[in-house]
């Protein structure tokens, strides 16, 4: 293994798979779906779901791809083959890669509308309006799809370029940038809210507070839908970092981290929101308008105050995606450059055109397609595609790398690979692999598809 290849830094792994991790997931939708799936109760359950298939789930894809240290196709092909298990196995970093490419389509036009706010808070565009005015100005922002296209574009080409530059010199020293400023601009919000406000306690109660009425089968979907999710497993992105990774790196303690600081993130996110949302007497079930109408209009109401916190906190948005849609550009890169010679800038700029390009759809469903329905599902593209990536293709991603993880790769590998770990907390791992995690994912994924329970 040439040094090249592997990261400079002991700590870059777990700071470019948190910053996978950490993104949208944390900051936009882990906050609305706690206000839409009744607070605590959603809290615990995803907090559950983390410790007991999402780290195990991140340890496994950490064990591939560290072992093989390559693109997540040939990782498996190389595992399988020392395991005497079938090559079909590869099936599932390539299901990966189509996951990638229809979350990121849409993932990218989202990040876009975080540009749009920090810009229009920066220009002090929002300044002063009620949350009537706000809902306009965010209707009038999707309604427009040039302007979406533009701030579409230029997530698309900031991604891009990260990644051409390559593993070291683009992954590794943006990340090297955006990491510490992501932290410390939440802590910054964080801060405030809890100066500011005086509605900390009110939000500590009601993020913490377990009411056991309120945990239905729809918020055990949900919750596990959303650790999927957020830590970025199910489509070998972790896979794919973890091949850049120090052979001397632990990696038990490493799934730790990015787990520990991926939840981190996502309760500190709740905390940064809910007291500004209720100082305002806003409703913090608003569902997906909760960051860009309803704290937005919070940000409004605080004068000069609330510009200078508006735009810092769209900017926060925008570096958390950035350094979550890097994750889902390289594994395709890093296989077309090591299987087929491709040259690398090449190869991210194809790429990242494609994902463009497909974001379209997602752009015109929020105009001019609003109401279509694509093949009688009564979807509009976005939802079809924002629903065939997280709900259907990433739980089977996770399903089957569970399964792979726990069958078909040799227990001789993942031993080898998690020697910190005691015999007992092995057994553990490779007994959530084999039962417990494909047990639990499949009764999620069959309910969520027959969309029947409630
Ligand atoms: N974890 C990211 C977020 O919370 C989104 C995401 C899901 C992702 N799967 C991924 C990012 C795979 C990179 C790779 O916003």
């Amino acid at each position: 293994m040439s040094d090249a290849k592997i990261w400079a830094k002991k700590s870059t792994f777990i700071f470019a798979a948190a910053g996978s991790a950490i993104g949208l997931g944390n900051l936009w939708k882990f906050p609305y779906m706690v206000g839409e799936n009744g607070g605590g109760a959603f809290v615990i359950v995803y907090l559950l779901c983390v410790l007991l298939i999402g780290l195990p789930l991140m340890m496994s894809e950490t064990i591939v791809g560290k072992h093989a240290h390559g693109n997540a196709i040939d990782a498996i092909g190389e595992t399988a083959e020392r395991s005497g298990a079938s090559q079909n196995w590869k099936g599932i970093a390539a299901l990966g890669m189509v996951t990638a490419l229809l979350l990121l389509s849409f993932y990218s036009v989202i990040a876009g509308w975080a540009f749009d706010y920090t810009w229009a808070f920066a220009k002090g565009d929002l300044a002063g309006k009620d949350t009537a005015a706000v809902k306009l100005y965010f209707d009038a922002l999707q309604a427009d799809p040039q302007r979406l296209i533009l701030w579409h574009s230029v997530f698309m080409f900031a991604t891009a370029a990260i990644i051409a530059r390559g593993a070291k010199d683009g992954i590794e020293k943006s990340l090297g940038l955006m990491m510490p400023l992501l932290f410390i601009i939440l802590f910054v919000m964080v801060g405030y809210s809890a100066f500011v406000t005086g509605k900390f306690g009110e939000t500590l109660t009601y993020m913490f507070t377990i009411d056991f009425a309120k945990i239905t089968p729809m918020v055990v979907i949900n919750a596990l839908g959303q650790a999927f999710f957020s830590l970025s497993i199910g489509m070998c992105a972790i896979m794919t970092y973890a091949a850049y990774m120090r052979d001397d790196i632990s990696i038990s303690r490493s799934a730790v981290y990015i787990s520990g600081l991926d939840t981190l993130m996502a309760l500190l996110a709740g905390l940064a929101i809910f007291p500004i949302v209720f100082a305002n007497g806003l409703n913090a079930g608003s569902g997906p308008g909760l960051l860009f109408v309803t704290l937005s209009t919070a940000f409004a109401q605080i004068g000069m105050l609330g510009t200078i916190l508006g735009a810092l906190f769209f900017f926060l948005v925008i570096i958390a995606a950035l350094s979550s849609s890097i994750s889902l550009v390289e594994p395709l890169v890093k296989w077309l450059e090591e299987r087929f010679g491709v040259n690398r800038v090449f190869a991210t700029f194809g790429y990242c055109f494609i994902v463009w390009a497909l974001g379209l759809l997602t752009v015109f469903s929020f105009n001019i397609w609003a109401k279509a329905d694509v093949l009688g599902t009564g979807k509009n593209p976005f939802d079809l595609i924002s629903f065939a990536a997280s709900s259907v293709l990433l739980p089977l991603g996770g399903l089957l790398l569970a399964i792979y993880a726990g069958w078909g790769l040799d227990k001789k590998i993942s031993r080898e690979q998690l020697s910190t770990l005691n015999g007992t907390l092995f057994s553990v791992w490779l007994f959530i692999m084999r039962f417990v995690a494909p047990v639990l994912i499949s009764i999620v994924f069959i309910a969520s598809l027959l969309g029947k329970v409630s």
